[in-house]
């Protein structure tokens, strides 16, 4: 067990996950890497085998993580359920066939033709992140407050289904990340004073104090410069310098982070409508 402070990235995929992983290696973290398999990802990360939609691999999982490395200072959830596979953009070798964002139902304009089976997969993988952040922030209690590794993040690969109004054609993917984000939200606000640091300065005469909250909560999404879903232009690389900036955030800030393909903060309006 290294002194380094520990990110776990859950749902390494290709596009983003092993990006982030990669990054936050580079900037001194130790990483460990999950997903189902728990496919071997080379020298230098810990390899982690978890299903979200199994809560005791996710407990087994974070167990693993804490007693290799400790227990992880940034949680990364970036896990969806998709269907259908397209071709995607990807940083090692140009393109990979990967799982398009949401599953069609059978009739476009009609919400309850989704096979119950299927709403309940999909309401899961939203609820998955309840568990993977109560796990989280047990590990997040475990860590000195001031130590390496802080503020302690918590950081959903999201998109901007949330954000729109619900819409039949969108209601599977509507139905995971909606609850991603709601919960993210509520464990921003309800956790921002957990840990709290007080910060003194003094000003002329003056003393003026700052609280600095050391445990976050993130729902983070890539879009265009329009302020569209990113298609093709979705890139890791953009997530892994996004996700650097909000570890580099000296508070909170907004639990939504919205940036652009080349990772930069998204600063036109907030759309509501597809
Ligand atoms: N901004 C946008 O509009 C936008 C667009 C597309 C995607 N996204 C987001 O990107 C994220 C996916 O990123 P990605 O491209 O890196 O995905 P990816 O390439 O599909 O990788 C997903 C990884 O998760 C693992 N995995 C699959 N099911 C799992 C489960 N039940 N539990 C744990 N791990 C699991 C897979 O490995 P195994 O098969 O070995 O488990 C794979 O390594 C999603 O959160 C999605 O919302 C956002």
């Amino acid at each position: 067990m290294g002194t380094s402070p520990v990110a776990f990235v859950i749902g390494a995929g290709n596009v983003i996950g092993q990006a982030v992983g990669s990054t936050l290696k580079d900037e001194g973290y130790q990483v460990a890497l999950g997903s189902r398999t728990g496919a071997n990802f080379g020298d230098g990360f810990l390899s982690v085998k978890i299903d979200v939609l199994e809560p005791a691999t996710v407990a087994a999982a974070f167990d693993e993580v804490t007693r290799h490395l400790g227990p992880p200072a940034v949680v990364v959830f970036n896990r969806e359920w998709c269907s259908s596979m397209i071709p995607r953009r990807h940083a090692l070798d140009g393109f990979s066939f990967k799982a398009v964002s949401f599953e069609h139902i059978p009739t476009e304009d009609d919400p309850l033709s989704l096979p119950r089976e299927a709403f309940e997969k999909h309401l899961a993988l939203g609820t998955a992140v309840f568990d993977a952040a109560r796990h989280a922030l047990a590990g997040f209690r475990k860590l000195d407050p001031g130590g390496a590794g802080s503020p302690r993040s918590f950081i959903v690969t999201g998109n901007i289904a949330p954000f729109w109004v619900p819409k039949a054609k969108y209601l599977t993917i509507q139905l995971q990340k909606v609850i991603a984000a709601y919960l993210t939200e509520l464990f921003a606000g309800s956790y921002r004073t957990e840990g709290v640091q007080w910060v003194f300065h003094k000003i002329d005469e003056s003393i003026y104090c700052d609280a600095d909250d050391v445990v976050r909560f993130y729902f983070a999404l890539q879009v265009t410069a329009q302020g569209g879903p990113p298609e093709s232009e979705l890139s890791g690389e953009a997530h892994a310098i996004a996700y650097k900036r909000i570890l580099e955030n000296s508070s909170q800030g907004e639990w939504d982070v919205w940036f652009v393909a080349d990772g930069s903060p998204y600063t036109g309006d907030k759309p509501g409508l597809p």
